[in-house]
């Protein structure tokens, strides 16, 4: 059996990804599956933590013995981690989460126009969400409580490679830990497998995990956590 060193943990995981929406038929939304915020849900119970699952828009099992929170927006997204988080050991924020929604929500689906010469498409404005990780991270305060993980999706592009944009990100964040994983249609997302590497604030080198199983990537997720909830506060 798995080993119990989260036995008596309270951890709180977010999966999947938020939709939104534009019109009753219509959202915004990305290529989260949840199934790697799912391995590590499933991976911490049966490491022995009381797990509380937010998910978004997974079409995915509940994994034995967590209690699922199903949300479709981030804005509820950050409602339910707010309140999970309070008085937990660990967050994990593992939700591919949309940075931005529609402006205005339109009561009835959205016509093409019919008039002729009326060729115009709509303009969607999209207004900011919140950064739910970075709001845990203030909230937390000068505390050490809960240990606070993130995820990071990234492509690569012209200002830097996967690993300097994902520790550019980290010190952004602020969290404890920060897993990064290259993305992209045929990568990460929805996929069985990931390739992470697995940055800390106080440890100069990334470890590199995978291409393995999402399960294996969630055992070394917790790996670290366990390791971080043994180290002793800095004073
Ligand atoms: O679900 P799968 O198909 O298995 O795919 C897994 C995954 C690729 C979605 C997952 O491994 C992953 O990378 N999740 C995080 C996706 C993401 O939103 O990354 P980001 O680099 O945009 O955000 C960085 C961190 O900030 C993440 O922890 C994210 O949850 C958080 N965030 C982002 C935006 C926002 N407004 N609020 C946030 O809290």
């Amino acid at each position: 059996g798995a080993p119990q060193d989260l036995a008596g943990r309270s951890v709180v995981v977010s999966a999947g990804g938020t939709r939104e929406p534009l019109d009753p038929v219509r959202f915004l939304g990305n290529r989260s599956s949840g199934k790697q915020g799912y391995a590590v849900a499933r991976v911490a119970a049966a490491r022995g933590a009381v797990v509380r699952l937010v998910s978004a828009n997974a079409d995915l099992p509940a994994p034995d013995g967590v209690q699922v929170t199903p949300v479709e927006t981030a804005l509820e997204l950050q409602q339910a981690m707010t309140e999970a988080a309070a008085g937990a050991d660990v967050v994990v924020m593992a939700a591919a989460v949309a940075d931005f929604r529609p402006a205005v929500y339109q009561d009835a689906k959205i016509k093409k126009s019919h008039e002729p010469g009326a060729e115009q498409a709509p303009v969607v404005e999209l207004v900011r969400n919140p950064d739910i990780l970075a709001g845990l991270v203030r909230d937390r305060g000068e505390g050490d409580r809960p240990v606070i993980v993130g995820f990071a999706a990234e492509t690569g592009d012209a200002t830097g490679d996967v690993l300097s944009l994902a520790r550019a990100k980290l010190a952004r964040k602020g969290c404890d830990l920060l897993v990064a994983n290259e993305v992209g249609r045929s990568l990460a997302f929805g996929q069985d497998e990931n390739t992470v590497h697995l940055l800390r604030p106080d440890r100069e080198e990334a470890r590199t995990v995978g291409p393995a199983d999402k399960e294996v990537v969630a055992a070394a997720l917790w790996d670290e956590v366990v390791n971080l909830l043994a180290t002793p506060p800095t004073p």
